[in-house]
């Protein structure tokens, strides 16, 4: 086969890293080279996310830049892909630098996409109409998702696996039910098998995803599983050490099973991503989340009751519309009770076609958003701070990730050893040196300096 090349640039959420994977996997199949850049590559994938207008913003100002590129080299093919490519369609094939528009659902066709227009130049649109219906789409999915899960991982040691697609909830200001589709879940079959698949390739963490992981369930004629259930299948995989699973929606009913999951297996970690998103019942109402603050909070004391290590981590929207000074103080009060180790802040973005966008006008300015957005992480910082010190003088066992973002930098006097990172049970980040061969497997680090966000130690004999 000749030799073709292509360059991937994927931006959005771990469902979207987990897309591009994916398609790297299934292009390579296909015969293409993959390339660390555009300069040298035949055909540009981009896997994109509408979930802020930033996202979308980022991606623009790629495809402008791309614009300019074809000028010279008019042979270059551009692939979009990604819930952007699902909620712009057509249009974005108007753009000069696109050839191919291809939404979540049909990336099984993507190679096939890139090989036919490198060959023939001509715009093309994969079906982008139909998110996705039950039934045959989602077959296609699962068998894509199985055959090219990623054992070339990202991160060594470590895989995602998607336990189900698509949101049923539709939250006022959230554009994922319309670009990813309604709920559809996994097989435990097939998502315990694909998790087998990785442990014998090496992996020791694989990380179940679902947008509202915690609503997981299957019927498969004798019996409904729930995501407790799978943790439980998951334990028993031989090689898998550690199972994480994100994003938890705060529901009673859905994750009590699940932290009797935890107490029972240590390989289930102990670390939950819950968002409350504000603090205001008012806001919250909104939004159409389904709980008030105090109900969020007692959750909250009642999942710390049964595990009492637990390491929350939360995600919240300031300057939702008409959110007042009050409501978001609110929202200070409930992270401050909340006690989270982290905390993701988002200013509100008004999404076109959501109920929000189309019943609320953004009436938040810019500035006041960004206030506030400051403040509050301002107080978590503070709240990671006190709870990282708490890690002095332990030991860990840490997940080594690879070479730490400065390992270029070598604090330690007399370390000709790199600085690696890791991350423990509970999603902290532990920077420490040691060799470079550690990674993808576990070691023991005793923890010598906290900040916020890291913990710093040394490896423990
Ligand atoms: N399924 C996950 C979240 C998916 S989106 C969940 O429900 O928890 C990730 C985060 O982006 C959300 O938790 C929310 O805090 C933020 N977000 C979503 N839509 C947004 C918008 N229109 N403006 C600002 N932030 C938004
Ligand atoms: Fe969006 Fe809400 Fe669904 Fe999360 S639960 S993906 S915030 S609609
Ligand atoms: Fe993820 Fe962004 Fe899509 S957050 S699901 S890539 S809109």
């Amino acid at each position: 086969m000749e030799d073709r090349s292509v360059h991937i640039k994927s931006f959005g959420c771990q469902m979207n890293k987990l897309d591009a994977g994916l398609v790297a996997s299934a292009l390579r199949d296909a015969g293409f080279r993959l390339t660390d850049g555009v300069k040298d590559a035949d055909a540009v994938v981009i896997n994109t996310c509408s979930v802020r207008q930033h996202a979308e913003d980022r991606v623009l100002s790629n495809l402008g830049h791309l614009k300019h590129l074809k000028q010279h080299r008019p042979g270059l093919v551009v692939a979009v892909i990604g819930c952007m490519a699902q909620r712009l369609g057509g249009t974005l094939l108007e753009h000069e630098a696109v050839d191919i528009v291809c939404g979540p659902a049909q990336i099984p066709q993507l190679a096939d996409l890139i090989t036919e227009a490198i060959g023939r130049h001509e715009k093309h649109l994969a079906v982008t109409e139909k998110i996705r219906f039950p039934g045959a789409d989602d077959a296609a999915l699962d068998d894509f998702e199985s055959t090219y899960s990623i054992r070339d991982k990202q991160i060594p040691g470590q895989a995602f696996v998607r336990v189900m697609r698509g949101c049923n909830y539709f939250c006022t200001y959230c554009v994922v039910p319309y670009v990813r589709g309604p709920e559809a879940c996994r097989s435990p079959r097939a998502i315990i098998e694909q998790t087998r698949r990785l442990a014998d390739a090496g992996v020791r963490q694989v990380t179940f995803l679902g947008q509202t992981v915690n609503s997981y369930k299957y019927d498969d004629g004798r019996k409904t599983h729930s995501l407790a259930d799978l943790l439980d299948m998951a334990t028993e995989v031989q090689g898998i050490e550690w199972i994480k699973f994100v994003t938890s929606y705060p529901r009673d009913e859905y994750y009590k099973d699940i932290l009797l999951a935890m107490v029972d297996s240590p390989k289930v970690c102990r670390y939950l991503h819950m968002p409350a998103q504000s603090g205001s019942d008012r806001v919250l109402r909104a939004m159409n989340r389904h709980y008030t603050a105090g109900h969020y909070l007692e959750m909250l004391e009642r999942a710390r009751a049964i595990v009492p290590d637990i390491a929350v981590a939360g995600d919240f929207i300031v300057g939702f519309p008409g959110e007042t000074e009050e409501d978001f103080q609110a929202t200070v009060d409930l992270v401050r009770k909340a006690r989270y180790r982290n905390c993701f802040v988002f200013k509100y973005s008004p999404r076109p076609g959501t109920a929000a966008d189309k019943r609320l006008t953004d009436t938040i300015p810019d500035d006041v958003k960004q206030k506030r957005n400051v403040e509050l992480l301002a107080v978590q910082k503070q709240i990671s701070d006190e709870l990282s010190r708490d890690f002095l003088g332990r030991d860990v066992t840490v997940l080594v990730e690879g070479l730490s973002k400065k390992s270029h930098v070598n604090p330690v006097e007399g370390e000709d050893r790199p600085q690696l990172m890791g991350r423990t049970s509970t999603d902290h980040i532990v920077v420490f040196n040691g060799p470079a061969s550690l990674a993808g497997r576990f070691a023991q680090v005793h923890i010598l300096r906290a900040s916020p966000l890291t913990l710093f130690g040394e490896l423990s004999v």
